[in-house]
């Protein structure tokens, strides 16, 4: 089913919700990574340019509801938008019962989740979001598995709601590696425990032609053919999925290789010593903290020859240094692939910023937990609220609406 985009709607004159996620990861008051904020820049030029006057809408963290908390406030982002968008952006704080503009065309809105109601997608609190606006855009993807006020509630109660262009290029771009990608296709999936990703080890197990694993997730792999792997985090009651995951994708004629070396320590630090060791030769008291260097080749060659390329999770302890190489391989072996590569996942983005290879990879999504239910093949609840959104409003009617000023009472946004 298709969706209304921004470019379907007459923004002129007119008030635009923007819902933008700009939960960004932030030191000490500072932005750590503005990937989020980049990504959506275009979009907030494009509605200005058109005409519309631009409020932002984001959460950043998970703030209790009803308590403004500073270490939730979205100041920090405001200086960061000003200083991309080269214009001020002045944050508001008291916005829901109305505000003025001012002379200003964009500003951004303090943290949504601030509101109580937020979370439940309570649809009071949605109409008066919707109510400071004509026009809802909907471009916070790293969202749209979120039945929230600010997420479902606005599309459902906006008179014309629409998709903005980030989120239908991260659409684009996710639908064609899973419904008709080139072969061969290659998953790597990393992170720490097979139960937070077993949905998607399972979608992706019986579409792509190699599922790499790594980290935690493949030491349940590794137990699970009978290897000792002494005290690597693993989980022992995921054994026999483990099992089924590398049965079926073994019938499909697909593979889910496994580690033939790793390097162990006995702890996660920068000075403890550690060892090259083949999967038979693990010790009782050590732990798996990455891939051995056989195996990076092993698996640098597997991509390189991929068609299309998936990427969700490192495959070791990236953040120190003796137990990077694997990461690092992988991130440098998809930035050099001719394959179509699609990455996401907030510990993923880390390493691609970290090996600097954003400008090597097709598509790098903003989502998380929105890219991870897109790939296990999950409706996300936004994207199902713009489509019937769109299913009720017609192209004309939208275009006839934002021609001519709302005659609803409007709060006192200006
Ligand atoms: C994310 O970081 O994945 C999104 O911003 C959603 O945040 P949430 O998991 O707190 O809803």
């Amino acid at each position: 089913m298709s969706i209304l985009t921004m470019s379907d709607v007459v923004l002129k004159n007119k008030r635009a919700l923007l819902r933008v996620d700009l939960n960004v990861p932030l030191r000490n008051g500072e932005i750590t990574s503005d990937l989020r904020i980049r990504a959506v820049i275009p979009t907030i030029k494009k509605a200005l340019k058109a005409g519309a006057k631009v409020m932002l809408l984001s959460h950043l963290g998970r703030p209790e509801e009803g308590v403004f908390d500073e270490q939730f406030s979205l100041a920090p982002i405001a200086v960061g938008l000003s200083k991309l968008l080269k214009q001020d952006v002045p944050l508001i704080q008291d916005w829901i019962d109305g505000f003025s503009m001012k002379n200003h065309p964009l500003v951004l809105l303090e943290n949504v989740r601030f509101n109580v109601g937020e979370k439940n997608n309570n649809l009071e609190l949605a109409k008066k979001m919707v109510a400071l606006c004509d026009v809802v855009i909907m471009d916070a993807f790293a969202t749209a598995h979120r039945t929230e006020a600010s997420t479902c509630g606005i599309v459902q109660c906006a008179p014309i709601a629409c998709a903005g262009p980030l989120l239908v290029a991260e659409l684009s771009a996710l639908k064609n590696v899973l419904a008709k990608p080139k072969h061969p296709v290659v998953a790597i999936v990393g992170g720490s425990k097979v139960s937070t990703k077993l949905a998607l080890l399972d979608t992706l197990s019986q579409k792509v032609d190699t599922l790499i694993i790594g980290g935690g997730i493949a030491n349940t792999f590794i137990a699970a053919k009978g290897y000792m792997v002494g005290r690597s985090l693993h989980e022992p009651d995921l054994i026999d999925e483990a099992e089924r995951l590398s049965l079926n994708a073994e019938q499909r004629g697909a593979e889910i290789p496994l580690p033939t070396d790793v390097v162990v320590a006995d702890k996660l630090s920068e000075d403890t010593e550690s060892s090259i060791r083949l999967l038979s030769q693990i010790d009782d008291d050590e732990k798996i903290y990455d891939l051995g260097p056989d195996t990076i080749k092993k698996y640098v060659k597997i991509i390189k020859a991929a068609k299309t390329i998936i990427w969700n999770g490192p495959v070791g302890a990236f953040e120190i240094e003796q137990f990077s190489a694997g990461t690092k391989a992988i991130a440098n072996a998809i930035a050099a692939s001719g394959g179509f590569s699609v990455a996401g996942g907030g510990d993923t983005l880390a390493a691609i910023e970290k090996y600097d290879i954003v400008d090597k990879i097709d598509y790098i999504s903003t989502g998380g937990g929105a890219f991870l239910s897109f790939l296990e093949g999950k409706t996300l609840p936004v994207i199902k609220a713009l489509e019937q959104h769109t299913n009720t409003v017609s192209i004309v009617s939208v275009t006839e609406k934002t021609k001519t000023p709302s005659k609803t009472k409007k709060k006192k946004t200006s």
